[in-house]
């Protein structure tokens, strides 16, 4: 797999799943000084009480997973382990080596992102 350097000054985070997980890190890379807000980007699949959780401390919140993807470097799958294929598969034509995917849904390995993808 060819992989293509991500920049570490200006890069972008994204989460696939606005859930309590996601929102964890999000805060951790921003209270941590990792990364302002500004460049943390996700968005709420059908509760909107999570888009407000993430944009009360200024995380951009889009109204789709696919407008998440072309703003991001770095993608974090952050749904629940049963949903992870189906929203690749939906994404699978913007995943280009461009962009660094990590999962965090549980017994999901970084091998099942490549073989979908
Ligand atoms: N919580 C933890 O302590 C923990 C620890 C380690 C790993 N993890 C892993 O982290 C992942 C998320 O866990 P969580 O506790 O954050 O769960 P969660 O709070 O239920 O978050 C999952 C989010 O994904 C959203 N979602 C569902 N289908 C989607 C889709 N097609 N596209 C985009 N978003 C979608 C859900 O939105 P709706 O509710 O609106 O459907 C929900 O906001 C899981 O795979 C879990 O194994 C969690």
């Amino acid at each position: 797999m060819e992989i293509a350097p991500i920049p570490t000054d200006a890069y972008k985070l994204g989460f696939i799943g606005a859930g309590k997980m996601a929102e964890s890190i999000a805060r951790g890379v921003v209270l941590s000084g990792v990364l302002p807000p500004s460049r943390i980007r996700t968005a709420a699949h059908s509760n909107q009480l999570r888009a407000n959780a993430f944009e009360s401390f200024g995380v951009q919140v889009f109204p789709r997973n696919e407008d998440v993807v072309e703003d991001s470097d770095v993608i974090i799958f952050s749904v629940k382990p049963q949903v992870v294929k189906d929203a690749v598969l939906q994404l699978k034509p913007l995943l280009s080596k461009k962009k660094l995917l990590v999962s965090v849904a549980a017994g999901v390995k970084l091998k099942d992102l490549q073989t979908r993808t």
